[in-house]
């Protein structure tokens, strides 16, 4: 089978690894995929009819779709009378990621364990007749100690964690200036805990799931600085255990199936949970509709079942019964950026270290010119190791990273590394 990945990150290369194990798989192509990909073509993911095309004269028969962005804008829908399997949601289920309002109304809805929120902005003033709850009033109530999030889809950089009062409307403005004064957005409870990530892989009436991992949004050690796409992931988690996955299932995974099947979605995808275990249980922050990046970079790894059967199962009716293996031990990622990432950064530095064939070497930002690899973005490498026990992961991690050199190159030295593993 010819398969295409969308997509151009260390997710994507991961997903394009993974998928080439497979007895089953024939040709990999990545769209439009980066230094590290085989087989890239360069097409504008947001053009379906240009993708529909290549399918066409490659005899692709499957898509699986990296980001987020084409699920939102309805690739699945614009696919459902052709040929081509689509793995991902269709535009009404990834509105779970797309739209923040939608989620949480969707797991009041459905009783999903989440925190509390109020909405505010455009989608509340057309429902209502008249505001009555004004934001400053809820923020002050709150002593500013507040998540407040932008409804629509922002890159990771629409949610801003606030602890005083000042951050929090400074957190508005910057809202109200980039998307609007009549933007929409939620001001929630800040859950305290230990966050998880939790990835499923779902037909719409039954799932599977991955071995939990955690991430690293922040930039600095000790999860500290500003939110990034991800500094780095470990997998699986020592502190999840078998209470937890229940209670997880129980309270989140469960009442989420059940509200995709009432609510009719056509959902043969992967749904991903953003939990904060708290002292009184596992709460949803966040569904993305999606792998997690950089999450996938592990994940995928610690997964010995055929990711391709497994995709399949989904279409077929047979992800109930799917046995799902995964190889022992942990793995950690380490991401390598470009320095004054997530802000301003260069491109098109060289990159030494690179050569052919390296296991677990999954590229981010790269880009290939005249047989050189250069940066080509924020994040530009993952670099993956396996161990029997996490902090031999962490430390071969860490080794493998000392291979590696970029102009400017930064990374975070405590990946794995939280104090409750
Ligand atoms: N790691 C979180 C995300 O992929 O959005």
């Amino acid at each position: 089978m010819n398969i295409a990945v969308i997509g151009s990150g260390g997710r994507e290369h991961a997903i394009a690894w993974k998928l080439e194990q497979s007895e089953l798989s024939d040709k990999i192509y990545v769209l439009p995929g980066n230094g590290g990909t085989e087989n890239t073509v360069d097409v504008d993911i947001n053009d379906y009819d240009m993708i529909l095309n290549f399918c066409r004269h490659r005899t692709i028969a499957l898509i699986f779709i990296g980001p987020e962005d084409p699920l939102a804008a309805g690739i699945v829908d614009y696919f459902a009378d052709t040929p081509v399997k689509v793995f991902g949601p269709d535009k009404a289920g990834a509105q779970l990621e797309g739209s923040k309002i939608f989620a949480k109304k969707f797991m009041q809805k459905y009783g999903v364990a989440t925190g509390a929120f109020q909405e505010f902005g455009r989608a509340k003033k057309d429902c209502c007749q008249q505001l009555t709850i004004f934001p400053k009033d809820t923020i002050k109530k709150m002593n500013g100690n507040c998540v407040i999030k932008y409804d629509g889809l922002a890159a990771g950089k629409g949610v801003f964690v606030c602890s005083k009062e000042e951050d929090a409307l400074a957190a508005l403005d910057e809202i109200h200036s980039k998307y609007g004064e009549d933007a929409s957005y939620l001001i929630e409870e800040k859950l305290v805990g230990d966050e998880l990530s939790i990835l499923a892989f779902t037909d719409g009436e039954d799932y599977q799931l991955l071995l939990p991992s955690q991430d690293h949004k922040q930039l600095l050690e000790g999860d500290n600085g500003p939110n990034t796409g991800g500094m780095g992931a470990f997998c699986p988690v020592p502190f999840y255990n078998e209470e937890l996955k229940k209670q997880i299932e129980n309270d989140i995974i469960k009442p989420t199936l059940k509200g995709i099947k009432a609510e009719g979605f056509n959902y043969k995808g992967v749904i991903y949970f953003g939990l904060m275990i708290t002292e009184t249980g596992s709460k949803l922050l966040e569904y993305n509709v999606r792998l997690g990046d950089p999450e996938t970079e592990v994940v995928l790894p610690a997964l010995k079942s055929d990711l391709l059967k497994l995709i399949l199962s989904c279409f077929d009716g047979t992800l109930k019964d799917y046995k799902m293996e995964f190889n022992n031990g942990f793995f950690v990622d380490v991401v390598l950026v470009s320095g004054g990432y997530p802000a301003e950064y260069k491109k098109g530095i060289p990159i030494c270290g690179i050569k052919e064939d390296q296991e677990l070497i999954f590229h981010a930002g790269t880009k290939k010119e005249n047989d050189r690899i250069l940066t080509n973005g924020g994040r530009v490498l993952n670099i993956v190791a396996h161990g029997n026990m996490l902090n031999e992961a962490i430390n071969k991690a860490y080794e493998r990273v000392n291979d590696f050199y970029f102009e400017d190159m930064f990374f975070r030295k405590d990946i794995g590394r939280r104090k409750k593993n």
